[in-house]
């Protein structure tokens, strides 16, 4: 398998940032996988999946590996539910959409989600309610160093906030070629209870909403508030909601009573990074090609050449002001490199 060279990467990440891979492999093979990584031993190397999740601030000196592995089996099946294998450089929002056409339910409040199904274990991606350790069965991965082949249940994995053990203890250690799912045939449960879903659902008079017609308001709600990457270039929110503690919530309520939250626990309290980033000054505003989306403060938009740099020092600018106001620190979501 040939590798090539000086390539831009700006096709291959949501932000549109046009920094250039020394080395270039484009896998669509396990086969090919293990070939290259044993080929590329003590080498540290640069995994690529659909890069919807990075900000890249520089050349990247090590072997790039686009995993372009694609496929959509299913594993089993009864009257009520179907388990599906998915590989992981499946498209996510073609695979909500497959799962929508098979009448499989599990995924459809989270249509649009940019980015492959190999990489949304690693952040536990969600939006409005779900998350995807809730239809998540199994996945596979290689070792890089061994090219050993591992099955990680659910327990395995280690799911939180935007969070799994992917990107703790086993950081960088693995490449998951497939993700399993376990999706209801029949008596779907859905999950309408956020605020912007039901809205949706009542504005257009639908009161016994189907998967279909979930997918649909999800995707009329993300298309109206966050910007489509292959528009203006973003990888979703830049920042994570800070979870505070009792103490920090407690004065952050008194100070600023009309702040939305959400209770995580009697001790524990996240703050929409949004909110606190417009309150901030922010939302709209553009440095040159860097700026913060107009409609949702929590991401951060590449207008056409911004270099990964200025969005960074972007990044930096807001997380200083909104320490500086509310006392509370936001971290980036996003994998900065
Ligand atoms: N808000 C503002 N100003 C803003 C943005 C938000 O005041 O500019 C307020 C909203 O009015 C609302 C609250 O903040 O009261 C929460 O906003 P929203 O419902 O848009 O959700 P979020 O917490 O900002 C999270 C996820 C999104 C996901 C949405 C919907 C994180 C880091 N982000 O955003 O995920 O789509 O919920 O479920 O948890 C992503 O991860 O890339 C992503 C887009």
């Amino acid at each position: 398998m040939h590798a090539a060279h000086n390539v831009s990467l700006k096709p291959y990440n949501t932000f549109s940032i046009d920094v250039a891979a020394e080395t270039f492999y484009h896998i669509t093979t396990e086969e090919d996988l293990i070939t290259i990584l044993a080929a590329q031993k003590d080498q540290e190397l640069f995994i690529l999946g659909g890069g919807s999740n990075m900000l890249l601030t520089k050349d990247i000196e090590q072997p790039v590996l686009h995993l372009d592995l694609k496929g959509i089996y299913i594993i089993s099946e009864t009257e009520k539910d179907v388990t599906l294998k998915v590989s992981a450089g499946e498209n996510w929002h073609d695979f909500v959409i497959y799962c929508i056409n098979n009448n499989y339910g599990g995924l459809e409040n989270m249509a649009l989600i940019p980015g492959n199904v190999g990489t949304a274990p690693i952040q536990n991606i969600g939006a409005y309610g779900v998350e995807l350790k809730d239809s998540f069965y199994s996945c596979t991965a290689t070792h890089i160093q061994t090219q050993e082949t591992r099955t990680f249940s659910k327990v395995a994995c280690e799911f939180g906030y935007r969070n799994s053990i992917f990107k703790n203890q086993l950081k960088g250690q693995y490449i998951i070629t497939s993700v399993s799912f376990c999706l209801t045939k029949k008596d779907h449960v859905l999950r309408t209870e956020y605020g912007a879903i039901k809205q949706e659902l009542e504005t257009n008079k639908i009161d016994n909403p189907s998967i279909k017609d979930i997918s649909e308001a999800v995707i009329a709600i993300r298309q109206s508030k966050l910007p489509d990457p292959k528009e203006l270039g973003n990888s979703g929110s830049f920042f994570k909601n800070p979870v505070v503690d009792l103490a920090i919530f407690t004065t952050f309520q008194k100070n600023y009573p009309q702040a939305p939250f959400y209770k995580i626990s009697d001790l524990e309290h996240k703050i929409p990074a949004g909110w606190l980033i417009e309150q901030a000054g922010f939302k709209g505003k553009r440095y040159g090609d860097a700026g913060v989306h107009k409609n949702q403060a929590l991401v951060l938009v590449n207008y056409g050449n911004a270099t990964g740099k200025e969005i960074w020092a972007l990044a930096m600018k807001i997380q200083q002001a909104v320490l500086d106001k509310f006392g509370i620190t936001i971290e980036a979501e996003v994998n900065v490199f």
